[in-house]
């Protein structure tokens, strides 16, 4: 007994090395804090669940009850077939023609972004990112050590001039470089859009630099202004397409998918057999019962006016109650708006204060790589709040930075930071 205690004690010692370079996500470790009452948060990336209509989810978990013998057994490594017909008649939507012979259902598009990872990357392997980037996607990576370089972006998504530079430094025909990794759509943490010339022009790049384009696209059928762009994926087959139903049904039903082609789903699925056998079955009935049985296009509707408002008030409120040194995006749809502070303020270390203000956001740093760059931003998300309570949040915001602001004045002319 006395030598399984030593053991285990000394056990985090005998971690492998890719466990030290990992950081926590900013968003996991508030979790906790956002579920206090007295807080407002504006960190999670989670939709409204309260919207759903009760009896369309009891009829589809009775419906995965009444199969239970499917649903409770363990199930195909690509997961169930209705579940994967039912996700190419989503992606048809948008434009996307795929067989669902090439689909392989994931635990989110979180599982999908680890088993990208998992199946491409070897240590010092080198991915493109939009920097600031979706911050499950860097932990994900993380693990298999990659060689990450994250590109800016403006209003019209990642910076193509920015990209070019990057690849000419990389170098035509660079075997360590691996994939791009974008999401086109409302990006996260952005909420910025790629423009139709911006994608067209990131396919032909990634012909001549030859690296494989992932989509990530949780968003794309939350738009609240503007026309529907065509995906990546619609537009050139080599495209790996991620999607995930947490945005458009719920996020507690871990249920994913990649669209590939059928090389990269069989090497994929080598991988998942590792890493999970098969996701749940349950999850899977349900979601294929919800997007085939109810109107979930109503309930899309639903969310996407409710969703809109929030946003619009949320973007009100920047206008009335931030300082003018501060700028944000205006995203057409997604979840999240991105802003950037004057360079002397650390949202990071200011997250504290705002805890105590009964605020919370997402500190930018978290978005990047390195864990240092975007340490004057922050991500907000409008998607979980009622009006009246984002203006709220954005108001004790306001008043946490003005003090920081002040604070930061004031040491600056006393010559001990930079302004
Ligand atoms: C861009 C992006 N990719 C992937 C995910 C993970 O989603 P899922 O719940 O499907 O695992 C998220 C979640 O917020 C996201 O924003």
């Amino acid at each position: 007994m006395k030598d399984a205690h030593i053991r285990f004690e000394s056990a985090p010692e005998k971690a492998a090395g890719r466990v030290a370079k990992m950081r926590a996500s900013a968003v996991r470790n508030l979790f906790a804090a956002t579920q206090r009452p007295d807080v407002i948060s504006l960190s999670g990336g989670c939709p409204d669940v309260s919207l759903l209509p009760k009896t369309a989810v009891r009829k589809a978990a009775r419906a995965a009850a009444e199969a239970q013998a499917v649903t409770l057994q363990y199930g195909g490594t690509n997961g169930l077939m209705e579940c994967a017909e039912v996700f190419c008649s989503i992606m048809r939507d948008s434009g996307i023609r795929h067989k669902p012979e090439n689909i392989i259902i994931t635990g989110g598009a979180q599982e999908a972004l680890d088993l990208l990872g998992k199946t491409f990357l070897d240590p010092g392997d080198i991915i493109i990112t939009e920097g600031p980037t979706y911050l499950g996607a860097i932990q994900a990576f993380s693990a298999y050590e990659p060689d990450m370089r994250p590109i800016p972006f403006d209003e019209e998504g990642m910076r193509m001039d920015l990209l070019e530079e990057e690849l000419q430094r990389i170098g035509k025909g660079n075997p360590r470089l691996k994939f791009l990794y974008t999401i086109p759509n409302f990006q996260n943490p952005g909420g910025v859009t790629m423009s139709p010339e911006r994608r067209k022009r990131l396919l032909e790049l990634s012909h001549e630099y030859d690296f494989i384009v992932v989509e990530d696209d949780p968003y794309g059928r939350l738009r609240y202004e503007g026309g529907h762009l065509l995906p990546l994926r619609a537009m050139d087959e080599d495209v790996i397409y991620l999607g995930t139903i947490s945005k458009i049904f719920s996020p507690g039903l871990r249920v994913g998918w990649i669209a590939a082609s059928p090389g990269v789903v069989g090497k994929v699925n080598l991988m998942k057999q590792g890493t999970d056998l098969c996701n749940s079955m349950f999850d899977q009935y349900m979601a294929a019962y919800y997007f085939k049985e109810t109107a979930w296009q109503h309930t899309l509707r639903k969310f996407i006016k409710v969703y809109d408002k929030r946003r619009r008030a949320m973007l009100d409120a920047l206008e009335e109650h931030f300082p003018p040194e501060a700028s944000w995006t205006h995203p057409e749809g997604g979840l999240f708006i991105w802003v950037t502070l004057p360079p002397y303020i650390d949202t990071g270390s200011m997250l504290a204060e705002a805890l105590e203000h009964g605020v919370t956001y997402v500190p930018g740093d978290g978005c990047f790589p390195d864990g240092k760059t975007g340490r004057n931003c922050m991500r907000i998300c409008f998607s979980l709040e009622p009006p009246e309570r984002i203006e709220e949040a954005i108001k004790r915001l306001a008043e946490v930075i003005e003090d920081r602001m002040e604070l930061s004045r004031a040491f600056i002319a006393a010559g001990a930071i930079e302004g």
